[in-house]
């Protein structure tokens, strides 16, 4: 790595790891930003970062390959058939997470739905389009039945053509711009495979639905049957 780029770094030297210095800075002499801002949103597992290519705004998101919450990831990771294999140190597990929800961005972006591009990930960073809205949790829906159609179609192409459960639905990872749900963090997201795997993640499923449906009927006091949204994804 040259020094040369590690310089423009170095507000961040302690903030992040050497390894993360180092990809960020391979990032950026690809070309995939031009500058680091501020973080979005730093969390147990990582931060996200705001950054700027050329007029616009990209969103980095930078795992911690460090954390502690190593449990978490193993236990996703070993029920997902793509990433049995991985087994052994928490950085190659961290690693192939991060690799997961790339990959899962990737084939959810290229079936239609709506979540942010992801352009590159290189180790523990993942560079991706910037949604500029606020989480479902800190915004008033206009018009949440309709929102709420919206949101059950990106499902319903989720798992039928992306062939993907998310596993972490809520009001905490769809985020909202001109009243359109875009569905964000997909590490734990798990391929369906065959109906054998739905079982497996059907309470993952399960869950995720039951989020959405008793946020929804509880914020915007709709009556959305659980039962008829069931029906309607498993058409
Ligand atoms: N592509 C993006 N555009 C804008 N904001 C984002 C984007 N990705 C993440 N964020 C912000 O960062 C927060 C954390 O991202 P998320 O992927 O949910 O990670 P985690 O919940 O694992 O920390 C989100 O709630 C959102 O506020
Ligand atoms: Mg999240």
């Amino acid at each position: 790595m040259a020094k040369v780029s590690r310089e423009k770094f170095k507000v961040y030297e302690g903030v992040f790891d050497n390894m993360t210095l180092e990809t960020l800075s391979l990032i950026k002499q690809r070309k995939y930003f031009d500058e680091l801002k501020n973080p979005i949103k730093t969390g147990k597992e990582g931060d996200v970062y705001l950054a700027k290519k050329g007029d616009e705004f990209r969103a980095i998101k930078i795992y911690r390959v460090t954390s502690a919450n190593f449990k978490k990831i193993s236990q996703y990771i070993n029920r997902d058939f793509r990433f049995r294999n991985v087994k052994g140190n928490l950085r190659k597990a961290i690693l192939a997470w991060v690799q997961k929800e790339y990959r899962n961005l990737s084939i959810c972006h290229k079936v239609g739905m709506n979540v942010p591009y992801p352009y590159r990930q290189y180790n523990n960073v993942i560079v991706m389009d910037y949604i500029d809205g606020p989480m479902l949790k800190d915004i008033s829906i206009e018009n949440p039945s309709k929102f709420f159609d919206y949101l059950l179609e990106q499902i319903y192409i989720m798992k039928n053509e992306a062939k993907l459960v998310h596993g972490d639905l809520s009001e905490f990872n769809i985020l909202v711009k001109d009243q359109i749900p875009y569905i964000i963090d997909l590490g734990q997201a798990m391929t369906i495979k065959n109906e054998e795997d739905f079982r497996d993640y059907y309470d993952l499923y399960e869950r995720d639905i039951k989020n959405i449906v008793v946020y929804f009927n509880k914020i915007y006091k709709l009556d959305i049957s659980e039962k008829e949204v069931f029906e309607f994804l498993n058409k």
